[in-house]
């Protein structure tokens, strides 16, 4: 066991916020939306009309205040894995969760689903889905992929699909999805397919070829492919996959339905459900979405296909359709789905709202990268367009990781001793290959980053080349 050396941070903040005023034209932006979830089509020729208050711009020394509350000694490089959620909008679900406990009674046959609803309205248009009713508010990415492949079960038991028919999903796909795609889908007689994909990456035609492979393959003696299950980003190693290229490519070929696990999307990529034209599509609303844990919203495209969908938990409203169940799901908290409009108000506070927060994410952790990348004499897991708010940058081979747990305990390492978290990616060599890089780091930039969070990181691994340390001392 190996001591730790030292914890030396020093988090100065820096500033991206441009304090420039900007007009912001996205046509999706929550800023043309008002906080009832209608678009202001005449926004850009009839300011009066909107009537909406007018948010000043975030200072860094706001900004600095709403994540005051992330442990100061730890350069949080991992926004990926839980998201995080500003001090004002942890306020706001007090503020819900208060109401709740005043009367509950009158909170639940009055206030909660008109607020529910209201949730449901700003991301049917933010995603651009053509219908409210296609969106209902989740748990989480987990439940919301176990809904869509409970009903795929269904569907093998009813006999609307034949035992050995198959399931394509990415070899990257998350473990808890690709373990729920196994507890429905494969005890019913489904046939898993998994895309390889080689990392690192190069291009998107890379993952397009082996999608096709795989469809192939899905295909043999006689089987149908029921389900595409895509992820929209990989969790690790990560890596934007080219969903609206691989859905068409399964309309093409006759799959069934598709399934697009975004648990990171909204946020962090573009989202647009007309664009994409996937059957199901989840994304975690308290990953890059400022939401706290935890909510996340389940598309699911208005066709006969997919009418019998219900949520796993059966309540009161069972029948009603999956938005009206997923409303009311028993007694439980329900304030992590009301605080939408706020932080809508949030992001809005940021030059170009939500985009721009996605946009200048993306900037940084590419540059980020490339620091690390430089700093290290390594290389990146993927090109820059296939980066999202997160890159992967490779180790120095010296390290020795050699295995998944040295990838978690080297991470536990870093935590522990350098007070940097970050996740870590093991990948195996192929034959043959020698003194390559095994391990990745896989690093966000969220607005609340400095520079100074990926300087500790790059010192701190710098250290344990000049120390000779490697994993197996760990
Ligand atoms: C691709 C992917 N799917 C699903 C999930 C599960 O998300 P949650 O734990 O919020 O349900 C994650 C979490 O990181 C993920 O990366």
């Amino acid at each position: 066991m190996l001591l730790c050396h030292s914890r030396s941070l020093s988090l100065k903040p820096y500033s991206f916020i441009s304090m420039a005023t900007h007009r912001h034209n996205h046509r999706r932006s929550p800023e043309d939306l008002s906080q009832n979830g209608e678009r202001h089509h005449n926004d850009t020729h009839n300011h009066s009309a909107t009537k909406k208050p007018k948010l000043s711009l975030i200072t860094a020394e706001e900004l600095r205040s709403e994540f005051a509350h992330h442990s100061p000694s730890v350069a949080r490089i991992n926004n990926g894995s839980f998201g995080s959620c500003p001090a004002t909008i942890i306020s706001a679900q007090q503020k819900w969760q208060l109401k709740f406990l005043q009367q509950p009674d009158d909170f639940y046959f009055n206030t909660l689903q008109p607020s529910i609803l209201k949730t449901r309205t700003l991301i049917k248009s933010l995603v651009n889905a053509d219908h409210v009713d296609e969106i209902s508010i989740v748990d989480n990415a987990t439940t919301a992929a176990a809904i869509v492949l409970q009903h795929i079960t269904w569907s093998f038991f009813e006999s609307r699909f034949s035992t050995g028919d198959s399931v394509v999903m990415l070899h990257y796909a998350y473990g808890a999805v690709k373990k729920s795609v196994a507890a429905y889908v494969t005890r019913a007689g489904g046939h898993v397919v998994e895309v390889k994909l080689p990392f690192p990456l190069t291009s998107n035609d890379e993952i397009i070829s082996e999608f096709r492979k795989a469809l192939e393959k899905g295909k043999e003696n006689g089987r149908k492919v029921r389900l595409a299950v895509i992820d929209h980003i990989t969790s690790m190693p990560c890596v934007v996959i080219p969903v609206k290229e691989l859905v068409s490519i399964c309309r093409e070929e006759g799959v069934d339905r598709i399934f697009v696990d975004a648990a990171h999307a909204i946020g962090c990529v573009e989202v647009d459900m007309k664009e994409i034209g996937a059957d199901f599509y989840t994304s975690n609303l308290h990953k890059w979405f400022f939401c706290p844990p935890s909510v996340a919203f389940l598309y699911c495209r208005k066709s006969d296909k997919v009418s019998d969908m219900h949520h796993l938990v059966v309540s009161h409203e069972y029948g009603k359709g999956l938005a009206i169940e997923s409303a009311w799901i028993g007694t439980r908290d329900y304030s992590s789905q009301l605080v939408v409009p706020e932080v809508m108000n949030f992001m809005n506070r940021f030059e170009g709202g939500i985009d721009g927060i996605r946009k200048r994410n993306h900037d940084k952790v590419v540059e980020m990268s490339n620091m690390l990348m430089k700093a290290w004499g390594t290389n990146l897991g993927s090109p820059p367009e296939m980066c999202s708010s997160m890159a992967m940058v490779g180790l120095p081979a010296c390290l020795g990781i050699s295995s998944d747990s040295d990838a978690l305990k080297l991470r536990t390492h870093l935590r522990d001793c350098f007070g940097v978290e970050v996740p870590i990616y093991f990948r195996a060599p192929n034959d043959g290959e020698v003194d390559l890089v095994t391990g990745y780091a896989r690093i966000s930039h969220q607005v609340y980053n400095t520079v100074d969070d990926y300087y500790n990181f790059r010192d701190a691994v710098n250290k344990l080349v000049n120390d000779g340390f490697t994993c197996s001392l760990l």
